[in-house]
């Protein structure tokens, strides 16, 4: 017989108040949906793993409108939803060791008599970044139809896609069901009315049985993984055909020939030093390389969108949706800002640039894996 488990024992088991439990009673989001022998109200098994995941998700820090959406998804069965808190308790124990680290490293400094920056003491503290930048990225980031053309012509005649890193879905294709993936509750809530149902996991751990989906894709998001090889060895695991879009972080050739990283914010070699090359990338999966041409009025604004129209990058909202600028510091954002607008004024930025002004599109080390 199936053991039942009366209130009063729950709120013991778990250390939640029974007021606690009768209020996610009440808004359905755990009911207590079996009888003891003698009448009262008790959890069954299928209650207590329920309450289990809402009690890890409250520890996680989401809202309880949102950890109802997470426990009723129909998509996921008991082992996906172990898979999914197991990413995001990763995530967090990531983000506390990160914390811890920063500890260490200022008790070091102090111990040398060092006193550490303000923007050292904080950034390990800060949130999640896209948590932090996420309102400011939908006014510049859109699809670029050029480039989504080439994302779905690899994803070839597919019915089921899986996009990890979803961020606003940008680059989902509207005639497939699609899946999305996405850590930052910034991002997922700015999904737009009728978009593709949202997994709160990430990459390194996604909670989706193998081979689960005919096709996955990644746009504009492996370099934030923590461990993009594992992320890609993941998104080869659920799907049959993988395609992904992203910078060559090793080759420092882009670096010279995109005057912005060049010229004005060498910074940006630092922010990629040490990320596996696109060569790596590839190979984890056994991808293909295809190189992808950045048109000269390419409509999503990321670092690279920019190149033959400089005067954009003094706007603050193309800044803003684009992480980079928030990652080098406010410091190296001023003086690179500053340099721009100097060079622009004095016709040094179009002396330099010449050769830019004809060309239709540029080769900024973009690259699309494929397989
Ligand atoms: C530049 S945005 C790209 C979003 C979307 N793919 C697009 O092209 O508009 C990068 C996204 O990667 C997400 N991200 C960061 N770390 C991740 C991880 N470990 N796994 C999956 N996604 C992650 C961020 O939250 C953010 O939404």
């Amino acid at each position: 017989m199936e053991e039942h488990l009366t209130v009063g024992r729950v709120a013991e088991l778990a250390v939640v108040s029974v007021r606690t439990l009768h209020h996610y009673d009440a808004i359905g989001l755990v009911r207590a949906s079996a009888r003891t022998a003698a009448g009262y109200r008790a959890y069954s098994a299928a209650d207590v793993e329920r309450l289990r995941d809402v009690l890890a998700y409250r520890r996680l820090g989401f809202g309880l409108r949102e950890i109802a959406d997470l426990v009723d998804d129909p998509a996921t069965d008991a082992v996906a939803r172990l898979r999914r808190l197991r990413g995001l308790l990763l995530d967090q124990r990531d983000r506390v060791a990160a914390m811890v680290t920063a500890i260490d490293r200022e008790l070091e400094a102090r111990a040398m008599g060092i006193r550490p920056t303000s923007e050292e003491q904080l950034r390990a503290f800060g949130p999640r970044l896209y948590d932090a930048i996420g309102p400011a990225y939908p006014a510049t980031r859109r699809t670029e139809p050029r480039i989504a053309a080439r994302v779905w012509e690899a994803l070839g005649d597919v019915r089921t896609v899986l996009n990890v890193g979803a961020g606003t879905g940008s680059y989902e294709p509207p005639d497939r069901d699609v899946t999305a993936v996405e850590p930052s509750a910034v991002m997922r809530a700015q999904r737009p009315e009728g978009a593709a149902r949202c997994v709160a996991a990430a990459a390194e751990s996604l909670p989706f049985a193998d081979r689960s989906f005919d096709a996955a894709m990644a746009f504009s998001t492996v370099h934030h993984w923590r461990d993009p090889i594992a992320g890609l060895r993941e998104m080869r695991r659920v799907a049959r055909r993988v395609v992904v879009f992203t910078h060559d972080a090793g080759d420092t050739g882009w670096r010279h020939r995109f005057w912005l990283t060049r010229d004005y914010l060498p910074e940006v070699a630092e922010l990629v030093a040490g990320r596996p090359s696109v060569d790596r990338l590839a190979r984890a999966i056994g991808a293909r390389i295809e190189p992808v041409l950045i048109p000269w009025d390419c409509a999503d604004g990321f670092l690279e969108a920019y190149w033959r129209r400089p005067e954009a990058y003094l706007d603050d909202h193309v800044r803003r949706a684009v992480s980079v600028w928030t990652r080098v510091g406010p410091e190296a954002e001023r003086r690179a800002v500053d340099g721009l607008r100097d060079d622009l004024a004095s016709g040094r930025w179009a002396e330099r640039n010449r050769d830019l002004v004809g060309l239709a599109a540029a080769e900024l080390g973009l690259r699309l894996l494929v397989v």
